[in-house]
């Protein structure tokens, strides 16, 4: 941290440890789609610009420093300034949101004999996981910095077997084939000829050995088509995006026809109807989260009894499904296609932030 500027790394940890901290967003409100956890946003965008506080000036801020927060830090900067005229102490976000995009925060929890660390990217929504057994882990989607991986690894003294995709991903860029090099560990993708490295396929129904347990692979296509769920003895299912907490996955991220969409919709509801039909008290863990994910350490995840219950359009029948599907297909999110190619071709780019900037659209709205 210098006199005015903050790293994303230095509020993350000020987040995580519940310190005092205001985070004041001042973007013009036509680019705010996704936020940092427990923001305040206030338009004064425009004043900035023109070098005055605006409504900035009569903020009535709680004690603790005060972290100003733009697209990439430049009109932040200005705001910072101008506060520490009038005696605030703000600092500005180095590289505004497009950096944040980065942060990330845990949550832990235990499954039947098995740990399950859930690695959430908190503007993004991306949700990827550790899961140990006897000190072997295998980690599921992953979406930030492999480092992260390794380290959460080293501080409990786990040892990675696998690492393993639940699909071919178009939102971020998979950080899998690069923690598998890191470690030494094997490279799990479900079967498919997209993928143009070498890989361990998986199939329906085998499995992935970790410590005393497995993984066991159960094919669901529709949101892609060789999308699949990772099933912990059934009580636990890692959905990727094909099942989230209130909503289903989108069936269009691979282009197509009307018809060849239609018929991805078909699928989807195929897999969402099998995995609905796993006992009700099973965890379900997605690979999203649809809203800034704060820094409380508690698991996003639910149970499939509660799904069933809960999320209407999951229970729709089959033709209705499809149409209310692709009746609410969101914008696709920024440069899926570019992500795709590199996630192809197995490839992360020195800076990633700037291919994945923006909120994270993976579920049908
Ligand atoms: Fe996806």
């Amino acid at each position: 941290m210098t006199a005015d500027r903050i790293t994303v790394a230095e509020l993350q940890e000020l987040l995580a440890a519940g310190r005092p901290v205001t985070v004041l967003d001042v973007r013009s409100p036509s680019d705010v789609d996704w936020e940092i956890p427990g923001s305040i946003h206030v338009d004064a965008y425009n004043d900035l610009q023109s070098g005055r506080l605006g409504p900035l000036a009569v903020l009535d801020l709680p004690p603790g420093p005060v972290v100003t927060v733009c697209g990439v830090g430049r009109t932040a900067a200005i705001a910072t300034h101008l506060l520490r005229v009038n005696g605030v102490e703000a600092l500005t976000l180095d590289g505004g949101m497009r950096s944040w995009s980065l942060a990330w925060n845990t949550a832990q929890t235990t499954i039947s004999d098995c740990q399950v660390v859930q690695v959430r990217r908190t503007g993004k929504g991306c949700l990827s996981y550790i899961v140990e057994s006897q000190s072997e882990a295998i980690v599921i989607d992953p979406s930030v910095d492999p480092e992260v991986y390794v380290r959460l690894l080293g501080e409990r003294g786990w040892r990675l077997v696998a690492v393993a995709d639940s699909h071919i991903h178009a939102d971020h860029l998979s950080r899998s084939r690069r923690l598998a090099h890191l470690e030494g560990a094997g490279l799990v993708l479900p079967a498919q000829d997209r993928a143009q490295y070498p890989f361990r396929p998986v199939a329906d129904g085998e499995r992935i050995v970790f410590g005393s347990t497995g993984l066991v692979a159960m094919r669901t296509p529709g949101h892609t088509d060789e999308s699949t769920t990772y099933l912990l003895d059934d009580t636990a299912a890692f959905t990727g995006d094909t099942l989230f907490l209130n909503s289903v996955g989108r069936p269009d991220l691979e282009g197509g026809t009307q018809k060849e969409l239609a018929s991805r919709a078909r699928l989807l509801h195929m897999s969402v109807r099998h995995l609905l039909e796993l006992p009700e008290a099973t965890q379900v863990f997605p690979g999203h989260f649809a809203e800034a994910i704060p820094f409380d350490g508690r698991m996003l995840g639910t149970t499939v009894g509660t799904i069933r219950d809960n999320v209407a359009l999951a229970r729709l029948e089959e033709a209705p499904f499809v149409q209310a599907v692709l009746a609410r297909i969101p914008p696709s999110p920024p440069n899926h296609s570019r992500i795709v190619e590199f996630n192809e071709r197995g490839e992360l780019p020195g800076d990633p932030s700037e291919l994945e900037a923006g909120a994270n659209r993976c579920a049908i709205a």
